[in-house]
């Protein structure tokens, strides 16, 4: 059930550090294993410095040894329905395959539901490289 997916990137929202945009994020990602890793966004006072909250659930999903997603959770305060940007989706391209969902959810849960071949379409593919 994904509502409990939507649950882990609201709770994450709730950390955001977010004091320059004031635009709280927060998202959960689920691997194949099951486990659940979520981040909110990190912003700095040099502002380029700041990342996304996809960004830092992939950081604590990587360091946890976990490689696939099957599913993500994203959730703004501020915004009905806030779809990964580019970069976070390129990211997330990374460890997905093609049916991924992407989940877009508000204050009340999952308000759509996408993969990441609907918001990144041909996109730069690993095997590219080597
Ligand atoms: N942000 C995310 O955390 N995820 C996204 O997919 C879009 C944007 C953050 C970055 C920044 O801290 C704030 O939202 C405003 O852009």
């Amino acid at each position: 059930m994904a509502h409990d997916l939507f649950e882990a990137a609201r709770t994450a929202m709730a950390r955001a550090h977010a004091p320059y945009s004031k635009f709280p994020v927060g998202a959960a990602i689920r691997t194949d294993d099951g486990s659940v890793y979520s981040g909110a966004n990190i912003e700095n006072i040099s502002f380029p410095e700041g990342w996304c909250a996809e960004t830092t659930a992939i950081s604590h999903m990587v360091m946890a040894g976990q490689h696939k997603i099957r599913e993500v959770a994203v959730i703004a305060q501020k915004l009905a329905l806030c779809p990964p940007c580019g970069g976070c989706r390129q990211r997330l391209a990374e460890f997905s395959d093609a049916d991924t969902k992407i989940y877009l959810c508000d204050e009340a849960g999952i308000q759509k539901t996408m993969t990441i071949a609907d918001l990144l379409p041909h996109s730069f593919q690993t095997e590219a490289i080597g």
